[in-house]
Order: structure tokens, then C-alpha cells, then sequence
């Protein structure tokens, strides 16, 4: 006897998964030390077929996603990805490519035109190629981004950079900015790095000072005026790591309110990094995602707030905040029901306030950073690296 059609129950009023983040594979060229994928990435499970993440493609969208991003690891390592890219056009999704640009050629940016993908974002690690190279961990690295930040305006995709800033790059944040402007990109992210994967490894050699962000921030703003004097429309969007915030950020707006990543072995998570708490999180070769989403243990244990401790259950910023991000509490407390240490009211804020006093006199050079590639990860997985 067939059995009964699945009807969600929504018990906690879910939203709509309307962003999807679709991590095709966690296999990349290259090692950035603050790469926010999971230590342990090299033990995963296989990765999904070109067939199941088609469905996944299918079923997010029936349920209302509506942007689509292919990420990674690098997601050009997948040779289906213009196929994933065409049928994400058919089904309507806005697509978007965050991608490092190596592996990228003028013929797959045609290609992924053609198949209908929108938007490219290509991310940089520095404005200078000796340091851009080192970070990457590739010697052809810089050459290779700047040829294909070009080809991607060239295509009449706007130019989108990332650059990901840090204690080792961010006193050069005018050199990037003017790399910028040569390139004539439209959107550049000037992201300090978020401290989790091995960012957050690698937070004392990485976590800028206090005056270096600062600094930064004026150039930035300078830098602003005089685009914006020059009639130039680019756009600087500057964003300062919360470990120099006072109140947490909205981390994915809310756990299972409008994020869905699938990671590259089907894992269903409500963001990037939920895979290193202590929760099993369901797959998708296992359950259909309308069950992930509505009805599943992991996505429904952080909504609405009666699993809120204080000060969060009676603050009266909760509803903005959510306590903040579960990761980050669970990495920093051991309890990811606690609030997020970066929120001055949290028993636990001296932890931030100790990691900035820390970078007042962290003395970590590029080359004693651990770099993000195979070894690392098993390392990290048998406890070689803690
Ligand atoms: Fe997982 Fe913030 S990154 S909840």
C-alpha cells in the first residue's frame, strides 16, 4: 500500500528557506588559513551526484528558495556545473558563483553565461601577488584572478571582489582599493575574516588590532568620497569582524528562518558552520527537504527562543538578535545554547575581550598559520591539530 503523501507540520512557524547554498564539493585548489569550511572536510562523505543535487535544486525551489548560491570548497572543481547553472535557470532561481576564479577560463564564464547564471563573485587574498600567492597557497593564483575578474566584466556581469582582510593585509586596504578601481569593479566586500573553520583556528595570527581596523575603516571611507566626487559608482561595503562589536550580529537571520545549505555529501544545515555542534543534521539522500526544513531535530532545535538561556530569554533585543550565532557560543562556551559571547551582556564577553587583547600582541607570521588543504583536515580530524 502506498503510504499517506508527507504534509509538513511547521510547528515553530518556520519561514520560507528563500537562500539556498548549494557547497558542490569541498575540493579546492587552493588553502586559504581562513577558509570557513569545516576543519574535518577531508573525512566527509561522497559527493552528491549531478542527479541529486538537481533534485535538491528541484524541491528548494518548490518550496519557495528563490536565490541559489554555488559554493564551495571551489565550486568550478564540479565539471557539471553549467548543467547545475541551466537548471537552475529553468527552475527560476537567481543564481550566483562565489568561486576563487581559479579554474575559471573565458570559455566556462561564456558557458555559465549562456546557461543562464547571474551573478560571479570572485574573492581575492591580497592586493600584492607575493602575498596573495602565499595566502593561497598558489603560485599562479593572482595573475589567474585579475585575468578572470576582467573576463567576468568583459562578459557584462558587474564586477563583485571580495577581499578577505586580516592582520597580515588589512594596513594595505588603499592598495586594494586602488587594485579595485583599475579593475573597474562595480561591489567590492572589504570582509575582515569571520572567526570560524580554520579562521578560527588560525584567530591569533589572523585577528586584526583594534587601530589597524580603525585605520582601515577611515581609508575606507576616504575612499568613498573621493569614488563618489569622481562620479565613479563602485561601491566599498566594509565589514568589521564582530569580535569588535558590543551586541551580536543576526547570524542567518535567525537559525532556520531563511538559510539552507547543503553541504557537498547531502548534509542539510541551517548554516555553514552547524556541522561541528553536537547535533546530528539530516541528509538529503535520507528525507525529502520539507521534512529537513519543518520537521527535523536540527533545524527546528535554535528557532523561536524557549531554548534561550539568559540574558538572552529575557533581553528585549532578542527578536533582532537571536542571542546571535550558535556556532560561535558553542565554539567559544562549549554550550551553544548559551549567547553569543560577542554581546557585552554575556558572563562570557571577557573571551572576546581577552581574544582582542591578544591581537595587541600576537606575533604569528604568514608561514606559521595552518593552511586549509588535505593533510591539515586529517590532522585537525585525529587530533594532530587542536
Ligand atoms: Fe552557525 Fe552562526 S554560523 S549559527
Amino acid at each position: 500500500m502506498a503510504s499517506a503523501p508527507y504534509t509538513p507540520s511547521n510547528p515553530n512557524n518556520a519561514g520560507l528557506p528563500l537562500w539556498l547554498l548549494a557547497e558542490l564539493t569541498y575540493r579546492c585548489p587552493l588553502q586559504c588559513p581562513y577558509c570557513s569550511n569545516p576543519l574535518d572536510f577531508a573525512t566527509q562523505g561522497k559527493e552528491l551526484s549531478t542527479e541529486q543535487w538537481v533534485d535538491v535544486l528541484q524541491q528548494a525551489r518548490k518550496m519557495g528558495a528563490a536565490q541559489l548560491g554555488f559554493s564551495g570548497g571551489e565550486p568550478l572543481a564540479r565539471p557539471d556545473l553549467s548543467e547545475l547553472i541551466g537548471e537552475a535557470r529553468q527552475l527560476g532561481y537567481y543564481t550566483n558563483l562565489i568561486t576563487s576564479g581559479i579554474g575559471l577560463t573565458e570559455s566556462k564564464v561564456e558557458r555559465f553565461k549562456q546557461a543562464g547564471l547571474d551573478h560571479i563573485q570572485i574573492s581575492f587574498q591580497a592586493s600584492d601577488e607575493t602575498v596573495n600567492n602565499a595566502l593561497a597557497g598558489s603560485r599562479k593564483a593572482f595573475a589567474n584572478k585579475l585575468a578572470m575578474a576582467k573576463a567576468v566584466k568583459a562578459a557584462g556581469y558587474p564586477m563583485v571582489l571580495n577581499f578577505v582582510t586580516h592582520r597580515h593585509n588589512i594596513d594595505n586596504i588603499d592598495k586594494i582599493i586602488e587594485l579595485c578601481i583599475e579593475l573597474e569593479a562595480d561591489f567590492v566586500e572589504l570582509a575582515t575574516c569571520q572567526f570560524y573553520g580554520f579562521a578560527h583556528l588560525n584567530r591569533l595570527g589572523l585577528l586584526p588590532t583594534k587601530a589597524q581596523l580603525e585605520k582601515a575603516e577611515a581609508v575606507t571611507n576616504v575612499y568613498r568620497e573621493k569614488l563618489q566626487a569622481a562620479g565613479n559608482p563602485c561601491k566599498l561595503i566594509f565589514v568589521t569582524p564582530d569580535y569588535y562589536e558590543e551586541r551580536p550580529k543576526p547570524c542567518m537571520n535567525g537559525w532556520g528562518n531563511v538559510f539552507l545549505t547543503v553541504t557537498p555529501d547531502g548534509t542539510a544545515l541551517p548554516c555553514h558552520s552547524a556541522r561541528q555542534l553536537p547535533i546530528e543534521f539530516p541528509n538529503v539522500k535520507d528525507h525529502s527537504l520539507q521534512e529537513i526544513w519543518y520537521d527535523s531535530f536540527g533545524f527546528n532545535h535554535y528557532r523561536g527562543d524557549s531554548w534561550m538561556q539568559e540574558p538572552c530569554r529575557s533581553c528585549d533585543e532578542k527578536d533582532k538578535d537571536f542571542g546571535g550565532c550558535r556556532c560561535q557560543a558553542y565554539m567559544l562556551t562549549g554550550d551553544a545554547t548559551a549567547a553569543d559571547p560577542v554581546c557585552a551582556k554575556s558572563d562570557q564577553h571577557g573571551k572576546i575581550l581577552a581574544a582582542r587583547a591578544e591581537a595587541e600582541n600576537a606575533d604569528v607570521t604568514i608561514d606559521a598559520l595552518t593552511y586549509r588543504n588535505e593533510k591539515t583536515s586529517k590532522q585537525c580530524s585525529d587530533g594532530q591539530i587542536i
